[in-house]
């Protein structure tokens, strides 16, 4: 059954519904068997322009959203920053209104400041999708996650999700947190006390735990989802040294058997091996981080599809 998709931009997973953020999910779910064909492409946007601007280096996300919109047949055009008109002075809205003028459909952007997204979707005629904004979201890979968590654990309700790491830093993190905690999931949130914002106590009533230990929040989890330490957006010292950190926060084998014997890791990349995750896990069956950054492109299909007008189906 199809349902409206009444949304333009993807700024957020915080401005969605349940229903809505489900509906991205299944239509994801419709284009995934794309991506496994011999010839991966549809003609389901063909005439549609996409332009991917991305201020902060990507490798999964800019490489997923331009494969997502070619393999639906749209045109993609990948923005390089460093050679563009920005490095003359230009600013991201003048930069944002010539890319405008030109009549693309949607608008995929990436910067290292909360907020950007949202201020081109005020002036833009083109679709805008948040390709993470500073620490604030990145609304994308939550959604990814979330269809890795469902394809593996077959729900999302009721499931103990550990997130252990740079929460403060992480859009990543925020991102799950409202879409794990708006579908049902119980969150525990781990790491330096220095980098868990005391903002989060508002999410408590919404299944969201802050734990003192990594040990408490990993302990009888189905999800441990692993963030790298956010060197570039640290202004000061969080934590002693790295390998400090790799002993006192990061995932070994030890650590992941207090979680549930059938639990998987997540990791939204790039990974700092040997910091953040051992070899030994990152390499394990336990770990879905391919199944993730595959996911990742039904994913961008399904929101490139919805923010050019296409309707939700259900799965
Ligand atoms: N997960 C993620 O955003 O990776 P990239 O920085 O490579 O896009």
């Amino acid at each position: 059954m199809e349902k409206p998709y009444r949304r333009r931009d993807l700024l957020g997973i915080r401005d969605l519904t349940a229903a809505e953020i489900n509906g991205i999910l299944d239509t994801a779910e419709n284009f995934r068997e794309i991506n496994a064909r011999e010839i991966k492409k549809v003609p389901t946007l063909r005439g549609k322009t996409v332009i991917n601007l991305f201020f902060e280096n990507s490798t999964r996300t800019r490489t997923s959203f331009e494969l997502a919109a070619k393999r639906l047949s749209a045109d993609a055009v990948n923005i390089s920053v460093s050679s563009s008109s920005v490095t003359k002075g230009e600013t991201i809205l003048d930069t944002a209104l010539n890319l405008d003028a030109m009549q693309p459909d949607c608008i995929v952007v990436r910067h290292s400041s909360a907020g950007v997204p949202h201020q081109l979707a005020k002036v833009s005629k083109a679709a805008i999708v948040n390709a993470g904004d500073g620490a604030n979201e990145h609304p994308t890979q939550a959604l990814l996650d979330a269809m890795t968590i469902r394809e593996h654990k077959k729900k999302i309700k009721g499931l103990d999700v550990a997130i252990v790491g740079d929460i403060l830093h992480s859009r990543v993190a925020r991102s799950n947190i409202h879409l794990l905690t708006k579908l049902g999931a119980k969150v525990r949130v781990a790491g330096p006390g220095t980098l868990v914002p005391g903002d989060f106590q508002h999410l408590v009533d919404k299944g969201l735990e802050v734990c003192p230990h990594v040990e408490d929040a990993i302990l009888g989890a189905d999800v441990v989802m692993i963030l790298r330490i956010q060197r570039e957006r640290q202004d000061s010292a969080y934590f002693p040294t790295l390998r400090e950190y790799s002993i006192h926060y990061g995932l070994t084998n030890e650590r992941l058997d207090l979680a549930k014997k059938d639990a998987i890791v997540l990791h939204p990349g790039p990974m700092n091996r040997g910091i953040e995750i051992s070899s030994d896990v990152a390499d394990s069956s336990r770990s879905l981080i391919l199944d993730q950054v595959k996911y990742g492109v039904a994913v961008r299909m399904a929101v490139l599809y919805l923010s050019t007008g296409g309707s939700m189906v259900s799965a």
